[in-house]
């Protein structure tokens, strides 16, 4: 273990978080896509430590799967019904102590196990202690306060910082003279003049482990709130004539918990500006940081641009020089390099080099759009594949497919996916040309090079080089409107589109009169021998009594 190296990480994420005044646990909140939790084990993560440690009380079961999801090396420690931050690492180390002695006596060298020791062995060395509700603090500043703990050969090192407003905070209070470090009260348990002090307690420290097991032992539980402080071992141990040293962060942003959903806000916000700025000095265009929300996890190579109302979530990636937004979200989305995507909402998508997506594009989970591929204004694209080349410019839905490259999918087409139970498939070949308005129900083959035309809808198969067209030929049946729809503004417009009076138009009037089929027809069913009753308004059935050309 490297002297920068601690024994053990304790994350203390048991308290109830009253304030946020959520059904979901304070440390699963999230800002730039990570749990509060999340930030603080990827921080304790950074320092390499032996045992890292999670103590968990409300929401157990959500805090626990959460934390080992995000790391799962952590150990899980219960705290019982005793509150208060120094029960819940008192239980932490008893954990910790039991592992290191399972450990020696499974035969492996524990961490911090002494080599040849008639004690049983315990954790021994440095452990850091820090809260799983400071999301800003990184592994940077963990590893400077552990640095200085060992260089100074320090029992207790505990992080500050000094803020203007320092009310609900644990006050430092130091020796007159010397400044040396003799405790820490709380807001609650403080003097009208130990409030006036602006130097906090940030809930972040490094222990030695003897120390620390020692002092939880001594402390009470005599203040205001009746719980088991951590603060009162810095005064214990300062009783005890060991080194106490405070090491002040100037940053305070970077040591603020979060108690309520506006400190929530405020962090998630400073978060943000801190990742944009990284990355503009990294050679990423941001128009205007202000709206551009990059989550931490989120990789962005050079000469991306990223344009106003640009969201980039979870593990997306973009490749050089692409210009993402304006207004584009998009979410484990793979963008690779040269690619413009404008006014697109995605998720779980892969859009290779030198792509063109949108605006107006909605990438469901599963669409890969191969380089040089193009998916135009209001097209919804799930679970596809795009060929290199290939356009679905506008106005249509791609579901379930495989479209071939250098093909061309006409306007305000859809893919019939579903047919009420299952998902079917279509196949779409390469240099395929589709006409406008196809249809194409699913599972269905389009074979390479082939064409459909407009409003085809493609049930069969379409072989290579064919062109497919869809049987029915167009019926104009005359006057329509003026016998079904009397008295419509469309029977009215028409009218007076065809130089007749409105009042004809209204009486339902047709330009000629009904044609002599029609006048048969009527007469026939006068009579009764038309049988069968059918929908007579309806215009599927319209050519009844109608002169069809
Ligand atoms: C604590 C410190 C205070 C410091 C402040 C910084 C104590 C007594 N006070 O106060 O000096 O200025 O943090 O934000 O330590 N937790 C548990 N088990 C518990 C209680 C809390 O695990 O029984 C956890 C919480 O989940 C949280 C952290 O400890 O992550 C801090 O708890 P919180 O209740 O927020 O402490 P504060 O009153 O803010
Ligand atoms: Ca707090």
């Amino acid at each position: 273990m490297s002297p920068t190296q601690p024994a053990a990480v304790i994350v203390l994420a048991a308290g109830e978080g009253t304030r946020m005044k959520s059904r979901t646990p304070k440390v699963l909140h999230r800002i730039g896509g990570r749990s509060l939790l999340g930030h603080a084990l990827t921080a304790a993560r950074g320092l390499a430590p032996a045992r890292l440690a999670v103590v968990v009380r409300h929401g157990r079961d959500a805090v626990a799967a959460h934390a080992r999801e995000v790391d799962p090396g952590v150990m899980i420690v219960d705290q019982d019904a005793v509150p208060g931050t120094g029960r819940a690492v008192q239980v932490a180390l008893g954990a910790l102590d039991a592992v290191t002695l399972g450990a020696a006596v499974a035969g492996h060298q524990g961490p911090g196990v002494p080599d040849h020791s008639a004690e049983p062995p315990v954790l021994s060395g440095a452990v850091v202690v820090m809260a799983g509700d400071t999301p800003l603090l990184d592994a940077d500043t963990l590893g400077e306060l552990l640095r200085a703990h060992t260089e100074d050969a320090n029992a207790v090192t505990v992080l500050t910082t000094t803020v203007e407003d320092p009310y609900g905070y644990g006050r430092i209070l130091r020796e007159e003279g010397t400044g040396a470090v003799v405790g820490v009260v709380e807001e609650r348990d403080a003097t009208d003049a130990q409030r006036e002090i602006r130097e906090i307690n940030t809930s972040t420290y490094v222990f030695d482990a003897a120390v620390l097991r020692e002092a939880l032992g001594g402390v009470g539980r005599a203040n205001d709130q009746g719980e088991v402080y951590l603060t009162d071992v810095v005064a214990l141990a300062h009783g005890k004539g060991l080194r106490v040293q405070a090491i002040s962060v100037e940053d305070s942003w970077l040591v603020e918990g979060v108690n309520d959903r506006a400190q929530l806000a405020a962090l998630g916000v400073e978060l943000n500006r801190r990742t944009v700025e990284e990355w503009m000095r990294a050679g990423v265009t941001v128009v205007d940081p202000a709206t551009t929300w990059v989550d931490v996890d989120v990789e962005l190579a050079r000469d991306v641009t990223l344009l106003p109302g640009t969201q980039l979530h979870g593990s997306t990636t973009v490749g050089e020089g692409s210009t993402l937004g304006p207004e584009t979200t998009l979410t484990d989305v793979t963008v690779g390099a040269g690619a413009t995507v404008c006014r697109t909402h995605g998720s779980s998508a892969v859009l290779e080099d030198g792509v063109d997506v949108g605006p107006f594009a909605y990438l469901r989970p599963g669409t890969h759009l191969a380089s040089g591929g193009k998916i135009g204004t209001f097209v919804e694209v799930k679970n596809a594949r795009i060929g290199a080349g290939a356009k679905v410019p506008h106005l249509t839905y791609v579901g379930d497919a495989d479209i071939g490259e250098g093909t061309n999918i006409g306007a305000s087409s859809v893919f019939v996916n579903y047919d009420g139970v299952e998902k079917h498939r279509t196949r779409i070949g390469a240099h395929a040309r589709t006409g406008s308005d196809n249809m194409f129900v699913a599972p269905v083959t389009v074979g390479d090079g082939a064409y459909t035309g407009a409003g085809t809808t493609v049930r069969e198969d379409v072989p290579p080089g064919a062109l497919s067209v869809t049987g029915a030929s167009q019926r104009i049946i005359e006057g329509w409107v003026f016998r079904r729809r009397p008295g419509t503004a469309a029977a009215r417009a028409a009218a007076r589109a065809l130089g007749m009076s409105e009042a004809d138009a209204d009486a339902g009037v047709a330009p000629g009169g009904l044609s002599p089929q029609a006048r048969a027809e009527r007469a026939r069913r006068a009579q009764g021998s038309s049988t069968t009753p059918r929908d007579r308004t309806a215009p599927g059935n319209s050519a009844e009594g109608d002169s069809v050309r």
